[in-house]
């Protein structure tokens, strides 16, 4: 499960570089480039690049833009978190952002206002998916910051704002960053109410997922119909009429899967 946990960072930051004035940036694909992979940022994330390489050899038609997206929707669903509507058709470019476009952890909420306002995204959407923290933790060598924000960071749940409530928690990470969702009271009310009610969480983190995930995307039709179901996301888009993704999709499961046995 650890590889989901970096394919999920990985395909923010490369959806989070959009800018919604200049329309450059975004789920491109360009994180794979030397020149963003090395953005301070980005530190660590090399690896999430290696390991989706062998999947664009085993399915090449795929754009990367897209298969970086999919290995997050895919990474989210099978760490236990909602379905994400997944619609391909995404460009690669070789354009590569200037550095400075993803939020910085020491700053506050004006901050992450900015960041988030610059890709066209939301108040609800800022808390939504800081919730994806719910996966994961920092590294000193790559952030500075050390330690996870909950208690199973490899399971997708609603806990990263039960804990966020609880205040400092012995070896449980806060980042300036995620104090700022409780100082502003905006923020605030979507953080007392995703602690206490995962259903929305999970309904409102898929629409957010689903609009990060299309910055600098415009998809040409409705794209597959997928919907909360026992089937994971593979199989759910095996019924659409996307082969592509499809392939791709079942491979990813497979591999993130094989990853999942072996680190138990
Ligand atoms: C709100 C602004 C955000 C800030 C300031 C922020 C900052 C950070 C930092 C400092 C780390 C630690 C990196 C390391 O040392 O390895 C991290 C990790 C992570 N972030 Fe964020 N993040 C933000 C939003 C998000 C979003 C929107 C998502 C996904 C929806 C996300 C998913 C992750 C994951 C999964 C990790 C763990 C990576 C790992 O375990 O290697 N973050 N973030």
């Amino acid at each position: 499960m650890v590889a989901s946990v970096d394919l999920t960072r990985k395909r923010w930051h490369d959806a989070g570089t959009y800018d919604v004035n200049t329309r450059t940036g975004g789920a491109n694909g360009s994180i794979r480039y030397e020149e963003e992979f090395t953005h301070g940022s980005n530190a660590g994330l090399k690896i999430a690049i290696d390991l989706l390489d062998p999947i664009k050899a085993k399915c090449p038609k795929i754009t990367y833009a897209d298969l970086y997206q999919l290995a997050g929707v895919v990474a989210v669903e099978v760490t236990g978190g909602p379905t994400v509507e997944f619609v391909p058709g995404r460009r690669d470019s070789s354009v590569c952002p200037r550095e400075g476009r993803l939020p910085d952890a020491k700053r506050g909420a004006p901050h992450l206002r900015d960041i988030f306002y610059r890709m066209g995204l939301t108040d609800k959407d800022i808390v939504a998916l800081s919730g994806g923290h719910s996966l994961g933790k920092a590294h000193p060598e790559r952030s500075g910051f050390d330690g996870a924000w909950t208690r199973d960071p490899l399971k997708f749940d609603n806990s990263y704002f039960l804990e966020l409530l609880k205040g400092e928690s012995e070896g449980l990470l806060k980042l300036p960053t995620d104090k700022a969702l409780l100082d502003d009271p905006e923020f605030r009310r979507y953080v007392e109410l995703y602690a206490k009610d995962e259903d929305t969480f999970f309904k409102d983190y898929a629409e957010s997922h689903k609009k990060l995930s299309e910055l600098g995307f415009t998809p040409r039709s409705g794209g597959p119909a997928s919907t909360k179901s026992d089937l994971p996301t593979a199989v759910v888009l095996a019924q659409s009429a996307v082969g592509v993704a499809v392939a791709a999709a079942v491979v990813i499961a497979g591999y993130l899967y094989e990853a999942s046995k072996r680190s138990k």
